[in-house]
């Protein structure tokens, strides 16, 4: 581990930082900010806002930077193969100052579609950094710490949501006249990358790999592992290259229409939906107003508290990941988030004639989001990665990204559409889909850990029955490339 090294991931996280800040910024302030929907709409319309339209535009000011995430992931190869993985880091900075004017000068513009188009621009900066971080961090990494490294980009997203959480309570940032700034202080953490990023070095793979310039990837390797002799890094990445180049890459048409990848990207996708249709993002974009409603005194202290719960719990899942099977912790977190969301729901519906049933809230949500990241939290993008070779990879990825900010965005725009209808019983909507979710991974996920993709793939083939005969699956396709994550 060299200075250089540190530094150059310490920058390139402060991308992570800011996706899980964006991700967890308006839960807070959602009252102070409703205020100024309202009487900018007053002083516009002369009539106060009606409860209705105050929902629509709030709820679209939460979900709206999934639409932004959706197209920002899709338009990662964009980048990363024109401008290099540290320039792209760069580029992607612009939209967070766009952001940030649009959001941070909104009250005094008087409009809240500054504020609504600003989180839309985060959101795009959020998709790509959340393509660009782990790509870059994986390939500056010698292979012994690439997993290390690697999981200090999940890290900074939860520690980015409890920063946001904690700025946002009401004596420092959640308040009527500072709110702006809550938003707009994201220039900060892009004003520090645009100054340091200069100075860190470019992925060594991309300049040996796409770029063929073997003499400056000597170069940064030598600075980034504080040796001379890097042959034997050199000599790993033209391997890797080399089978890359074997093996064709797969469209993602092909990917729904080869028999031989269905079953797998079926698999990927209802993942995906069981990580973000678990209700995840209702607490975490919401929890303040949950908390609320479930009489708690102080519920920005609980969001607080659920925040703090969700860092401990990532780091436990950072060891536990590694050595249980991917299956099993899935399937213990989905049961784990559906017994919580039932005590959640027992919780509401007793309040009106046990007041302790507040404390009970509390208990439930933390108990939410510990099962959360230990299971529907990492594991989705764990399997989807191990399930696909290098060929299919890169199109089951966007797949998975695309399932994975569609759903987010259904819960951000839904939920609370939704928890006026159900009132108290909001939380059995997310139980029965996590028994769903549970039914589904039980009898047609299987383990991935340890096993390669010959395996997995042979596994499906037994599974799927006629589709065993079929002239497409060669071995040589389906051909085992190590564990390469990237
Ligand atoms: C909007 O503001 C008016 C006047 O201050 C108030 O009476 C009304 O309850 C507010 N509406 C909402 C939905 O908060």
């Amino acid at each position: 581990m060299t200075l250089r090294l540190m530094v150059a991931v310490s920058v390139a996280v402060l991308g992570s930082l800011q996706f899980g800040y964006n991700t967890g910024v308006i839960n807070a302030p959602q009252k102070v900010i409703e205020n100024f929907y309202n009487e900018t709409w007053l002083s516009r319309y002369d009539m106060p806002i009606s409860d209705t339209t105050l929902t629509s535009l709030w709820s679209l000011s939460v979900a709206i930077f999934s639409v932004g995430g959706m197209i920002g992931s899709f338009s990662v190869g964009l980048f990363v193969n024109r401008f290099g993985r540290r320039n792209s880091m760069l580029i992607a900075n612009i939209l967070a100052f766009i952001a940030a004017i649009f959001m941070g000068f909104s009250k005094m513009a008087y409009s809240f579609e500054m504020l609504i188009i600003g989180r839309f621009v985060i959101g795009l900066y959020c998709g790509l950094t959340t393509g660009f971080v782990p790509l870059y961090v994986g390939e500056v990494a010698p292979t012994s710490l690439r997993g290390a490294l690697g999981t200090l980009h999940q890290l900074g997203v939860v520690v980015g949501i409890l920063i946001a959480q904690i700025f946002g309570l009401e004596p420092i940032m959640g308040n009527d006249s500072l709110w702006p700034l809550l938003l707009g202080c994201i220039f900060i953490p892009a004003l520090i990358q645009c100054a340091a990023l200069p100075f860190c070095p470019e992925s060594p793979r991309f300049l040996l790999i796409n770029r063929n310039e073997e003499d400056k990837a000597k170069s940064v390797l030598k600075k980034l592992r504080g040796t001379t002799d890097v042959t034997a890094d050199l000599q790993e990445m033209k391997e890797e290259s080399r089978q890359m180049m074997r093996e064709k890459k797969v469209t993602i048409l092909e990917l729904f229409r080869s028999p031989l990848y269905r079953q797998p990207i079926l698999i990927a996708i209802v993942l995906q939906l069981s990580q973000q249709l678990s209700g995840i993002n209702a607490v975490f974009y919401y929890s303040t107003m949950i908390f609320e409603k479930a009489q708690v005194e102080q519920p920005i202290y609980a969001t607080i508290g659920a925040g703090i719960v969700n860092t401990a719990f990532t780091v436990v899942s950072l060891f536990v990941v590694e050595r249980a099977g991917r299956r099993t912790l899935h399937l213990i977190g989905l049961a784990g988030m559906a017994g919580c969301a039932i005590l959640m729901t027992i919780a509401l519906v007793l309040l009106d004639r046990v007041a302790e049933m507040s404390y009970l809230s509390i208990v439930a949500i933390f108990g939410f989001v510990a099962f959360f990241e230990i299971g529907p939290g990492p594991i989705p993008w764990f399997i989807v990665a191990e399930l696909f070779s290098q060929g299919p990879r890169p199109a089951a990825i966007a797949v998975a990204g695309l399932s994975n900010w569609t759903s987010n965005f259904i819960v951000g725009m839904c939920f609370q559409y939704v928890e006026q209808v159900t009132g108290a019983y909001v939380f059995i909507i997310f139980t029965v889909l996590l028994i769903f979710f549970f039914i589904y991974t039980f009898f047609k996920v299987p383990e991935t850990k340890g096993r390669t993709f010959d395996e997995i793939a042979s596994n499906f083939r037994q599974a799927g029955g006629e589709s065993s005969t079929d002239k497409h699956t060669s071995p040589e396709e389906f051909h085992s490339l190590g564990d390469s994550q990237v």
